[in-house]
């Protein structure tokens, strides 16, 4: 048996990069190819990193990759990930899989067909900060979870990134852009949703580009910028998630969780590292740092500051399960599970209705520090 699968990119932008810096230290992965609608960009990043630069239709024929990853805009996700499908290559897609629960659907109903697997993003809930939150759930720390309050807020993205205007379309926006790390975190701490109620709100209805060569240019806002969204969870907890781009500061933290015997402020999902606070009946504070994790060390700057970032954790379970069987954590299910609670809450926002999540899924399970130690090289 292989110890390393052939791995394909499709889509060149951005966030190519970090996978192309990280996935180098994790085991199983050897990505060989890269491809992009913009050759130059297919080009560049090719020779960055020592890659074979293809045309997306070679790069989908070729014989030395098994698995391609999906770096495209959200909006092509789909198409894309299909045709990787239909050449029986297996899906490791950025999020989020897909902008509705029938085209989700549809793409798990043709990966049965093909017998191919397909992963998602985000991978941070393996992060050593919120497995140390899952461990502090499952040894009963906080007891039984009632409730919770969840902010992830700014002013958007049209300040740093080059390209912003899938941000602004149907598929981007600050729920289907950051939900994805919040929903999965909640999943791996709670377990799954049962129904969503919110009110959205898009103020500005243009935005302008502030970096890069189309600095200045204008970009229509054609999807909510402001959510705030009640989840109820399968198990009775109800938790509060405010989303939005519209916001230029504010004080509330990322994630707090409030249980029968104590309180957990969790660290933002969208990073891998953290520190975990408890507090108690009495209110005192412990600070857990999740130092025995390895997904908690330091591994990048990240302009200036030292970060965990394990980027590519979830592409390297997924290439485990593709080598030699078993599950993996972010599988196409719960990847689903979150599409459907993301465009459920845009329909609530529109509608003014509760929507009940029709997707069922599982808590994917823990990833221990000795489990996620063997998942780098
Ligand atoms: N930028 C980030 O920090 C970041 C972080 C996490 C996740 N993501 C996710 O990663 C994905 C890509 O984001 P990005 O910031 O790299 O975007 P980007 O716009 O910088 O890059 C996307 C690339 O995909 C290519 N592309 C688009 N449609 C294509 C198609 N049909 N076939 C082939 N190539 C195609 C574009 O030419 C472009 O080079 C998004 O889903 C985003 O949500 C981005």
């Amino acid at each position: 048996m292989a110890d390393a699968l052939g791995i394909g990119i499709i889509g060149c932008g951005t966030i190519s990069r970090t996978y192309l810096e990280l996935a180098p230290r994790f085991s199983g992965l050897d990505i060989r190819a890269c491809a992009d609608l913009n050759r130059k960009a297919a080009e560049e990043r090719a020779s960055e990193f020592g890659l074979r630069a293809e045309t997306v239709h070679d790069l989908l024929l070729a014989d030395d990759i098994e698995l391609i990853v999906n770096l495209t805009v959200p909006d092509a996700h789909y198409m894309v990930s299909h045709e990787i499908l239909a050449h029986g290559k297996h899906v490791y897609s950025e999020k989020p899989l897909a902008l509705s629960l029938r085209e989700g659907q549809a793409l798990s109903d043709y990966a049965k067909k093909k017998k191919k697997l397909v992963g998602c993003a985000p991978d941070t809930f393996l992060g050593g900060a919120h497995q140390t939150a899952r461990q502090v759930v499952d040894d009963g720390l906080i007891g039984d979870i009632l409730g919770g309050t969840c902010h992830v807020m700014s002013h958007g993205m049209e300040a740093w990134h080059p390209n912003p205007d899938f941000f602004y379309k149907p598929g981007g926006g600050p729920i289907l852009d950051l939900g994805p790390y919040y929903i999965a975190c909640l999943l791996n701490l709670i377990g799954p949703v049962k129904r969503v109620t919110a009110m959205t709100s898009t103020p500005f209805r243009s935005r302008t580009i502030g970096h890069g060569s189309r600095k200045g240019e204008r970009i229509d806002v054609e999807t909510p910028t402001t959510i705030h969204a009640i989840l109820e969870f399968q198990n009775g907890a109800t938790v509060t998630l405010t989303a939005s781009w519209d916001v230029w500061a504010h004080g509330h933290a990322p994630m707090e969780l409030y249980g029968t015997k104590g309180s957990m402020f969790v660290p933002d999902p969208n990073f891998f590292g953290g520190e975990v606070r408890l507090a108690d009946r009495a209110g005192a504070i412990r600070t857990l740092n999740g130092a025995d994790h390895p997904f908690s060390a330091a591994n990048i700057e990240d302009n200036g500051v030292q970060r965990a970032n394990y980027r590519a954790a979830g592409l390297a379970d997924m290439a485990q399960s593709v080598l030699s069987g078993g599950g993996f954590r972010c599988s196409l299910d719960r990847a689903l599970h979150a599409v459907d609670v993301m465009v459920s809450i845009l329909k609530s926002g529109e509608t003014g209705s509760f929507v009940d999540i029709e997707h069922p899924t599982t808590r994917p399970e823990a990833l221990g520090a000795a489990e996620a130690a063997l998942l780098l090289r």
